[in-house]
Order: structure tokens, then C-alpha cells, then sequence
């Protein structure tokens, strides 16, 4: 396959970006990995972008005691260690607006500490009393600080109150449809949807956000976008990670909570769904709902589900998923899922959208692959040529982020010679720019009060009913659940799923 280069005509398009309004961010969790890993060097990089405002300032809070001071050594440690660095100036002047509280979530003192530290400090940043209380503490933690806040009298669910309060709140949300609904419950009691940010980080990468800009600033592709002329859609989010130091956690949850409810799901319907009216968060979150609810009912046969058992990835041995720490030693959760969905809608009856996603896979690869239909008679039978290869539009989202289209052409030379020709861009060489980190938009649509990025809880619910009798039926239950080799590219259990209606994954690898 030969390679054409896609070039951009006007890379300099408008982009208005509006700097985050005042106020101060209340991170449970502070000396945590996330806050560490992403959340601090996000918010250094708004800083540098000029869209914190000059009113921000972040109250870091959790168990272990801890000075101002010290939290901010912490701040600096964790941007020097970041991939994307920010100038020692700039990062000194940043964690100055950092504090800290410490205390226990479930005890009412911590929760006046934190008041009292938020009306010190509104009088030294004016912040307007704009707090946002972000939740990037483990899930059992949710309700109890929810509760306490609402007790606490921080948020104006219950009737007038000083402060004007939002929650943002990390994934998972709920371990089932159950444990999702009374989830919400309790949020609905102190913030109202308006005020709750749900985050799904996927919906913070460039890539999949483009997949809106793509379907709906073209009018080229829409027209093809459905059954008369998709053959099958693929999504696949491959990971040559295992479970790393988080087997508690993963072992109660499996690819399908991790991964499938909701990454997976939202960018499914970011591909599938109708046109929006408008770019407006509603509008675009109706259309997310419409689809999800459009998804035919799922059953295990629809599912293909496997665990990784010990095996070589980049010449490397690697344990299997049951010796990982944290791990039963008879785990029957899943670290790959696989599954064939129908969407029963007018646009796309009978069209099979495949997902699977899985850990210590050969590759980390995260893409969306649309098979356009074969071309209905070769006009070319005569001389040999009738199985001529399908068009297909890969979105790449990462690692290496862009959209290719495969087509054929003929080739220099004979009368029938064709080949396939590859006409791709890369984000990387035409916009020169390493994409900013999903957290950096996310952070920012908090604070500028977009809600288009984040999820609703109707399509939440809607996605734990899709998956509850599947969920259910896989508890403490390993009939069916395949072993395949760490670092391998797919498994037979897999393929069959594929295979079975005429069609194969596209590969792994290079
Ligand atoms: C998280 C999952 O939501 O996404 C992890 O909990 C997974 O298990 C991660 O590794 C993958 O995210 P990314 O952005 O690296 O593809």
C-alpha cells in the first residue's frame, strides 16, 4: 500500500478558546496519582495558556496532614516529573495558589475546616464564592463526602446558600445499575444536573472530539454515513499495559465496568449517533441518549470475554493476570471484551459494530475503522480483478493521532494493474503540536461551565441497563471466559466473533 499525504489548506482556524471563570477548586484526593499524574500539570497548562483566571486558586484536601507549603513542594515534584514541563518560574508562581486542608471525609469538622479555608481565601483571590469540589478519591468515597457536603450546607440544592457549587466527579459512577442509580440519588440531593460534571476522559481527547467536526463540518461523508453503504464499523481500545498496581480495584471491576460502559459506549455513540441541532451540550447529550437507547438489547452471546494469561510482549515475559498483585488467584474477571452490537434505527439497521478492548494486548491502539460496502459489480471480472478491496476511514486516536482512507488506483504500468493507496493526515505534521492532555479541556469546560464533554446521567443509566443482565450473569461466573497470552494481537474466541458475519479485525500491528 502506497502512502499520499494529506495537507491542510488553513491550519490557522479560529480558535476562541474563553479562560475559566473564578474560582476555587476543592480537590479531594490531593496527594493522589490522578492529581499528580494529570490533574496538576493540566491545570499548570491552562496556567501558561492564560485561561486560569487571575481569581483561581486550588484547596487541596485529604487524610494525611500536610502544610501549605508542603503540598506545594508536591505541586512542583509532580510538574517536574510531568511529560509536557512548564518554566520553574512559571511553576512557583502557579503553586502559590495552592493550599491545603487534611482531615477525615466522614467526620462534619473537616467539612467547616474547608469552609473556613474557602472564606479565608475568597477575601485574598476573590474567587465570587465559585467552589467546585472535584472527587478523585476511591468510589466508596463518593457518597460519604457527597453527604457531608450537602450537610455541610456547601451547595444550593437545599435552598439559599453562600457558595455556588459544582461537583465533578471521576469514573466509575456506580458498579451496576443499581449502585448507579443510588449514586445519583445522593448527588441529586446537594447538586443539580446543571452543577454535576461526569467525566469520562476519552471525551477529552482531541481525537474523539474531532469525530464531531469530522461527520458534521463535511458534507462529503454524511451522506455514505449509514447502512447502504457501511459494511461494519470498529472500535478497538488495545492496551500493552496490564493491570499495573491497581489489581484490587480492576478485579471488581473487569474491561466491561472499566472500559466498555463508558469509554467505549461514548465514543460508539460520538460515530453513530444524528446530526445535533446545535453544539450545544443538551443538544449533543440528546443525540448521545437517542443512540444508546437505539442499541439493540445485549446478551452474552453478543459478548466475547477473556483474561490474560502469562505470555511475551516486546520480548519481555510477563505474568498472567491471576498472579498480578491484588488479584484472586481464581479471578473470573475479564481483561478483554469483545462484542458485535446492532443499532436499530433507521440508519443503521443490520450494520455490526464490533468493540473489543482489552489489556496486554500487542499494542497500545486506540482507533475507530468504518468498512465501507464492496463495489457492487467489477467491471474489471473479466481480467481477475473481482475482489476488489473495500474503502476504509480509520480514525486514529492514539497513539498516533490522525484519519487515513484507504483507496484504489491505478498504478503505473499495465493496463489493469491497481493498488491501494493510503491518503492520510497526522495531527503531529500538519498542526506541529503535541494535543494538549484530555484533562486540560475537561478542567477548562468546568470551569467555563460546558457541559457538552461531560456525561449525562440519563445515557449513564442508559448504558448500565444495556450491560446489567450481562454484568449479572458474569458474576463470580468463568464460563466462557477465555485465556489468552499477554502481548498476543487477538485470539481465536475473538476472530470467530468477527468471522462469523464475513469480517476480521484489522490488525494490531504495524
Ligand atoms: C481508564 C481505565 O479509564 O482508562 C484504565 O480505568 C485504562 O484501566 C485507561 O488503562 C486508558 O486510558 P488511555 O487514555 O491511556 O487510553
Amino acid at each position: 500500500m502506497q502512502d499520499i499525504k494529506a495537507e491542510v489548506s488553513s491550519p490557522e482556524i479560529v480558535c476562541a478558546e474563553t479562560p475559566g471563570s473564578p474560582c476555587a477548586m476543592i480537590l479531594f484526593g490531593a496527594s493522589g496519582d490522578l492529581a499528580a499524574r494529570k490533574l496538576i500539570p493540566s491545570l499548570a497548562q491552562l496556567f501558561a495558556r492564560n485561561l486560569l483566571s487571575d481569581h483561581f486558586c486550588l484547596i487541596g484536601c485529604g487524610r494525611s496532614a500536610m502544610s501549605d507549603e508542603a503540598f506545594r513542594q508536591k505541586v512542583l515534584d509532580a510538574l517536574q516529573a510531568a511529560t509536557e514541563g512548564v518554566s520553574s518560574e512559571l511553576a512557583t508562581r502557579f503553586a502559590k495558589r495552592f493550599y491545603y486542608v487534611s482531615g477525615d471525609y466522614s467526620h462534619p469538622e473537616f467539612y467547616q475546616a474547608i469552609q473556613d479555608k474557602c472564606l479565608e481565601l475568597d477575601a485574598v483571590h476573590g474567587f465570587e464564592r465559585n467552589i467546585v469540589f472535584y472527587l478523585s478519591v476511591p468510589p466508596t468515597l463518593y457518597t460519604v463526602i457527597v453527604d457531608k457536603i450537602r450537610q455541610a450546607g456547601l451547595s444550593t440544592v437545599q435552598g439559599p446558600c453562600p457558595w455556588h457549587a459544582h461537583l465533578v466527579i471521576e469514573k466509575p459512577f456506580g458498579h451496576d445499575l443499581e449502585s448507579a442509580r443510588a449514586l445519583n440519588q445522593t448527588i441529586s440531593q446537594c447538586f443539580k444536573e446543571s452543577e454535576t460534571y461526569r467525566i469520562d476522559h476519552y471525551l477529552g481527547k482531541e481525537t474523539v472530539q474531532n469525530i464531531l467536526m469530522f461527520r458534521f463540518a463535511n458534507a462529503i461523508f454524511e451522506p455514505l454515513w449509514n447502512r447502504n453503504h457501511i459494511e461494519c464499523v470498529q472500535l478497538t481500545i488495545a492496551e500493552s499495559l496490564g493491570v499495573e498496581h491497581r489489581g484490587g480495584y480492576y478485579d471488581q471491576s473487569g474491561a466491561l465496568r472499566d472500559m466498555f460502559q463508558n469509554h467505549m459506549l461514548q465514543m460508539l455513540s460520538l460515530v453513530a449517533m444524528e446530526a445535533p441541532l446545535s453544539f450545544a451540550a443538551d443538544r449533543v447529550r440528546d443525540e448521545k441518549l437517542k443512540l444508546v437507547r437505539s442499541i439493540r438489547p445485549l446478551i452474552d452471546t453478543c459478548f466475547v470475554r477473556g483474561q490474560y494469561g502469562p505470555g511475551t510482549l516486546d520480548e519481555d515475559a510477563c505474568i498472567g493476570y491471576r498472579e498480578e498483585t491484588g488479584v484472586d488467584p481464581a479471578s473470573c474477571t475479564e481483561t478483554y471484551v469483545a462484542a458485535r452490537i446492532f443499532v436499530d434505527n433507521w440508519r443503521w439497521k443490520g450494520v455490526p459494530f464490533y468493540l473489543r478492548t482489552g489489556k496486554r494486548l500487542a499494542a497500545k491502539k486506540t482507533e475507530i475503522v468504518v468498512t465501507f460496502k464492496h463495489v457492487p459489480h467489477s467491471m474489471f471480472a473479466f481480467s481477475g480483478l473481482t475482489n476488489i478491496p473495500t474503502n476504509t476511514l480509520v480514525m486514529h486516536i492514539q497513539p498516533e493521532e490522525g484519519i487515513s482512507l484507504n483507496f484504489q488506483a491505478k498504478r503505473p504500468g499495465s493496463k489493469l494493474c491497481m493498488g491501494t493507496l493510503n491518503m492520510s493526515f497526522s495531527y503531529q505534521d500538519i498542526f506541529g503540536v503535541d494535543l494538549p492532555e484530555s484533562y486540560q479541556r475537561l478542567l477548562l469546560d468546568v470551569m467555563t461551565g460546558d457541559q457538552t464533554l461531560f456525561m449525562r446521567f440519563d445515557t449513564l443509566e442508559a448504558t448500565w441497563k444495556l450491560l446489567d443482565h450481562v454484568l449479572k450473569k458474569w458474576q463470580g461466573n468463568d464460563s466462557g471466559l477465555a485465556t489468552y497470552d499477554a502481548g498476543c494481537h487477538s485470539f481465536p474466541e475473538a476472530d470467530e466473533l468477527v468471522n462469523r458475519m464475513g469480517h476480521a479485525w484489522r490488525p494490531l500491528g504495524p
